[in-house]
C-alpha cells in the first residue's frame, strides 16, 4: 500500500482525498490518499526531511514556498518559487507546481474554441495567477491586471515576457481580449463579484474562473448569458492533481463526468 497525501496547514477542507479515491478505485491501484497537517513552524523540518512513509506529496497553503525551498525543483517550481507536488527519485525529493498545467489542460479540455493567438488577459497578481500566467506565456501574448497595479507589474516582471496594464484600463483591454480568466477570489461565495462588461469582449472569446465554490460564478454566469464559451474552476482543480498520480503510481489519469460529479457532490 503506498501512502501519498496533502500537506498544509488546515489541510480539512481538501478535496484531493476524493480525487485520489476515484483513480485508485478506476486503476485498481492499492494506495491511500491522507491528510497531512504540519503547522507553519514545523514546515522546513518536514520538507528537509519528507518521512520515509510518503510515496510523495501534495502540499497547499501555506507551505508552498517551504516545499520549493527544500526539494530539487523543476519547471514552474523554478520560476514562481513554489512546489505543490513532491515526488522521490534517485534518493532525492522534487517537486513542482502543477497548477499552471491544470489550467491549460482544462482550457484545452472544455474550451476548445480557445484561440491563443488572441490576447490571454489574466486578473489578479496571487500565487494562482502567477501559476497561470507562466503557463500561458508559452501559447502566446499574456497581460495580467490587478486591482493593485504594482502587484501586476512585479508579477510580470518576475515571469518576463509579460504585459501588464493598471486596473482602470481593463475595460479597454477587454475588446482584444480572446481569453479572459478570473485569477481572483471575487466571486467565490460570500465575496463580492469580479464586475466586468463581458459583452465588449470579442464573440469567440472563453471566460474562465478560477473559483469553483460556486460552480457558476456571477462573472461566467454574465459570460454565458453572452454566448461565450466558459470555463469554471473544478477543472483547474481536478486536471492539477493528475500530474502527482501520473508521478506516484505511473498512470495518466483520466478527468471525466464521474469523477467531476464525485467532487460536486461535495461543494
Ligand atoms: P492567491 O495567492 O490565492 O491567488 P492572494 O495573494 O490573496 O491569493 O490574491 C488574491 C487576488 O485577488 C489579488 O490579485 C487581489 O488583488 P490585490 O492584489 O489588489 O489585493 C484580488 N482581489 C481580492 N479582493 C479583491 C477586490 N475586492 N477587488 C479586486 N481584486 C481583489
Amino acid at each position: 500500500m503506498r501512502k501519498v497525501g496533502v500537506v498544509g496547514w488546515p489541510v480539512t477542507q481538501s478535496r484531493s482525498p476524493v480525487i485520489f479515491g476515484h483513480w485508485f478505485e478506476r486503476y485498481g491501484v492499492e494506495g491511500r490518499y491522507e491528510l497531512i497537517p504540519v503547522r507553519p513552524e514545523d514546515a522546513d523540518d518536514f520538507f528537509q526531511n519528507l518521512p520515509a512513509e510518503w510515496t510523495g506529496v501534495n502540499v497547499t497553503i501555506p507551505h508552498k514556498e517551504a516545499a520549493a525551498r527544500h526539494v530539487q525543483c523543476h519547471g514552474p517550481a523554478l520560476t514562481l518559487g513554489v512546489a505543490n507536488t513532491l515526488w522521490r527519485q534517485g534518493g532525492a525529493v522534487h517537486g513542482t507546481s502543477s497548477d499552471g498545467h491544470g489550467f491549460v489542460a482544462s482550457l484545452k479540455a472544455d474550451a476548445p474554441a480557445w484561440d491563443p493567438s488572441m490576447l490571454n488577459l489574466v486578473v489578479g497578481a496571487g500565487g494562482a495567477s502567477a501559476a497561470i500566467v507562466a503557463a500561458l506565456k508559452s501559447f502566446g501574448e499574456v497581460m495580467v491586471v490587478n486591482r493593485t497595479t504594482s502587484r501586476a507589474e512585479a508579477l510580470a516582471e518576475k515571469i518576463g515576457g509579460v504585459q501588464w496594464a493598471s486596473w482602470d484600463a481593463l475595460g479597454d483591454v477587454l475588446g482584444k481580449a480572446g481569453l479572459l480568466v478570473n485569477a481572483t477570489s471575487l466571486g467565490m461565495t460570500g465575496t463580492a463579484p469580479l464586475e466586468l462588461d463581458v459583452s465588449r469582449l470579442p464573440k469567440n472569446a472563453v471566460v474562465a474562473d478560477i473559483v469553483y465554490n460556486p460552480l457558476e460564478t456571477p462573472l461566467l454566469a454574465a459570460a454565458r448569458a453572452q454566448n461565450l464559451f466558459t470555463v469554471d474552476g473544478l477543472g483547474m482543480l481536478l486536471h492539477q492533481a493528475t500530474v502527482g498520480f501520473e508521478r506516484w503510481f505511473g498512470i495518466a489519469p483520466d478527468v471525466d463526468a464521474e469523477l467531476r460529479a464525485k467532487v460536486v457532490a461535495t461543494l
